[in-house]
């Protein structure tokens, strides 16, 4: 057996298989990487508690199945296109043997600051290829690195570095994002205040800001690199070592470290990558999504790598200098397989045809999206306009939790049915579950989307509280991985996701906690109460609605107030976790256990005026009036 699936029959055997005898199949496929010692056992699990371990007692180093394993034949092929945020400035490219290379020395770097295998090292880092070797150094000596996307902000930072006590940072001085230019080294600075586990920071020279250096904590990433040795030798790690931490929001709290670990994560981000995306030999693959988020994990680094693939990196955004970016990068490397999101999608979408039609995207072969739910107007777009109706649409759905992609079709493969993710991979076995937390057999039905069956890249705890990844994954429904999704199943078994149950909003394809917005809306000095909903939006697939109650004693203006509390969110977690929408109210609807029925406020966010359904509970119906009469 091979890991490449090549025709829908090869799938459905696959499929069978790894349903019949998972440890074989899961096994057969481990096999084809390079271990220093096999494992005991394949699987191990249990989902109550929850358990799982994959390759247990396999002892390798993900690096050098992403490195040195291809070295010998692939040493001179290209790992990485890099394409600068501005179109003019020089673009790099990096060999398989280079980015080894340069692995080795920051490794060896790391290792000269004192950390060990098991240390967590925080990335605060741009779009740049320093990021890449950064990770895959962390990875070379075992150190656990924990990446925060450039767009947080300094306390949501703080928070990240705290929960997972992170020794060391490496950042930036500053990054470009289009026209503008973001100083991270500064909110790196301000995060360190409130965090004393941190003694090192590494920064890398990316903007020229010449930003401030504390002497004995900051090193300069280029001095500090230029010295050290180019090559290490990779740590030994257990297949269900800790990898990789990565914090992401769910529907309370704060955001938890979602923990990956070696082995299966090595196994299940290369075997999806092939098999999705169809790669061939000599393609060139180009992922658009950031390091800072999974997506960015699995396919920009451990995926690509795992595989020996050439892919481009990108620094900058899609509307800059203009809206044909992305369909110039796609012409300019000849890119075969593109995979982005949604929201991008739409909003190149507006630009019109006349920009895409002036690019040559002919060496497009699959064409992927991510993120969220598209909807049809866009799928047919891209599907029209992008692949020119000869290019499978890979509508891959999956979530940091899940490592890798778990629902979506297989290059051309697959049947394919607009908006409908499609059919589980091998080894995927989703199921719905009804109200009652009973499985739907039948198709043509609704349900919540569950997994009964672990498969390699499934998350092994949350850091720090293991108690917090059994409830929230693992204790709604008794004995499966609860996904937060909801989802159809149509008459063919292809699953269609509807969208988020649970209280999170997909912003964009950015995923935050209404709680998590409230809370940064709280610690506003106006704001008493808050509830925050999404609400449907053209472009970035959901947007956020605030409803604040607010103290205004010194009768300060509508204008002002809603300001602060823009500005405490981007304080708080980020630009990017803005209200679209902020509402002044005098109470939010509460039943009479004081409850907030966020059902109203999301009818009411959405446009509806009347139908509220069933507010029998409510303490006092005339808030609702109220806030529809004032809705925005
Ligand atoms: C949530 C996970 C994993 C990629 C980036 C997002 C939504 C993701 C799809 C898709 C419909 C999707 C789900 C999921 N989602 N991909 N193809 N179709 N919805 O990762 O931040 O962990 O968010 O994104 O609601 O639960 P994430």
């Amino acid at each position: 057996m091979s890991l490449r699936i090549n025709s829908f029959e090869e799938y459905q055997i696959s499929y069978e298989e790894s349903t019949l005898n998972p440890e074989k199949f899961w096994g057969d496929i481990a096999a084809t990487f390079q271990w220093n010692k096999k494992w005991d056992t394949v699987l191990d699990w249990n989902f109550s508690e929850p358990r799982v371990k994959w390759f247990d007692g396999g002892k390798m180093n993900i690096t050098e199945n992403m490195l040195d394993r291809h070295l010998e034949k692939k040493g001179d092929q290209i790992a990485f296109y890099w394409e600068p945020n501005d179109p003019n400035a020089k673009q790099k490219r990096i060999t398989y043997s280079t980015l080894y290379h340069e692995v080795c020395k920051t490794a060896n770097a790391l290792k000269a600051l004192g950390i060990k295998k098991g240390d967590r090292v925080c990335i605060y880092m741009p779009m740049v290829l320093e990021a890449i070797v950064s990770i895959i150094a962390c990875a070379r000596i075992g150190a656990v690195h924990s990446i925060v996307f450039a767009g947080f902000s300094s306390t949501a930072l703080a928070d990240r570095i705290n929960d997972a006590q992170a020794k060391l940072v490496i950042t930036a001085d500053g990054l470009n994002r289009g026209a503008k230019k973001i100083h991270l080294k500064q909110m790196v600075d301000d995060a360190l205040k409130a965090c004393n586990s941190v003694t090192d920071v590494i920064v890398f020279d990316c903007i020229n800001c010449n930003a401030d250096m504390l002497e004995g904590r900051d090193h300069d990433y280029t001095t500090l690199i230029q010295q050290m040795p180019d090559t290490c030798k990779a740590e030994p790690m257990d297949s269900e070592d800790l990898l990789f931490i990565l914090y992401t929001s769910g529907s309370t709290g704060k955001p938890k470290g979602v923990v990956h670990t070696c082995g299966g994560y090595m196994v299940y981000t290369s075997y999806s990558f092939e098999n999705v995306f169809q790669y061939e030999e000599n393609d060139v693959f180009w992922c658009t999504a950031d390091i800072g988020w999974i997506t960015g994990h699995s396919y920009i680094v451990y995926g690509p790598l795992l595989s020996g693939a050439t892919s481009v990196v990108f620094e900058g955004i899609p509307t800059y200098p203009d809206s044909g970016r992305f369909w110039a990068v796609c012409e300019k490397y000849n890119v075969n397989q593109f995979y982005t999101a949604p929201t991008a999608i739409r909003a190149l979408m507006g630009a019109g045809l006349e920009v895409v039609n002036q690019y040559n995207l002919e060496s497009l072969k699959v064409i992927g999206s991510v993120g969220e739910p598209i909807n049809e107007e866009a799928w047919q777009w891209y599907y029209d306009h992008i692949g020119k109706k000869k290019c499978p649409v890979v509508d891959t759905w999956w979530q940091t939790e899940t490592g890798g992609i778990m629902l979506s079709g297989l290059g051309a493969h697959s049947p394919m049915n607009p908006t409908h993710a499609g059919y589980p991979l091998p080894g995927i076995q989703p199921v719905l579950l009804d109200n009652n937390g009973a499985v739907i057999h039948e198709n043509d039905v609704e349900g919540y989307l569950c997994m009964k069956f672990p498969w390699p890249s499934v998350l092994r705890t949350t850091y720090g509280d293991h108690n917090r990844c059994k409830n929230v994954y693992f204790s709604n429904y008794e004995g499966y991985y609860f996904t937060g999704d909801g989802a159809k199943r149509d008459r063919n078994g292809m699953y269609r996701i509807i969208g988020r149950v649970d209280d999170v909003i997909n912003v964009s394809g950015h995923r935050f906690g209404t709680a998590e917005i409230e809370d940064a809306i709280n610690t506003n000095e106006f704001a008493i109460e808050s509830a925050v909903v999404g609400y449907p939006h053209a472009i970035k697939g959901q947007g956020i609605y605030a409803y604040v109650v607010v103290n205004d004693a010194n009768q300060t203006t509508t204008e002002a107030i809603k300001n602060a509390l823009m500005n405490s969110v981007t304080a708080g977690i980020g630009k990017i976790a803005k209200p679209d929408k902020i509402q002044i109210v005098s109470g939010l609807p509460k039943t009479r256990s004081g409850k907030i029925m966020r059902r109203i406020l999301r009818k009411i966010a959405e446009g509806e005026k009347t139908e509220f359904g069933d507010t029998s509970t409510l303490l006092d119906p005339s808030v609702v009036e109220e806030i529809v009469n004032h809705s925005i």
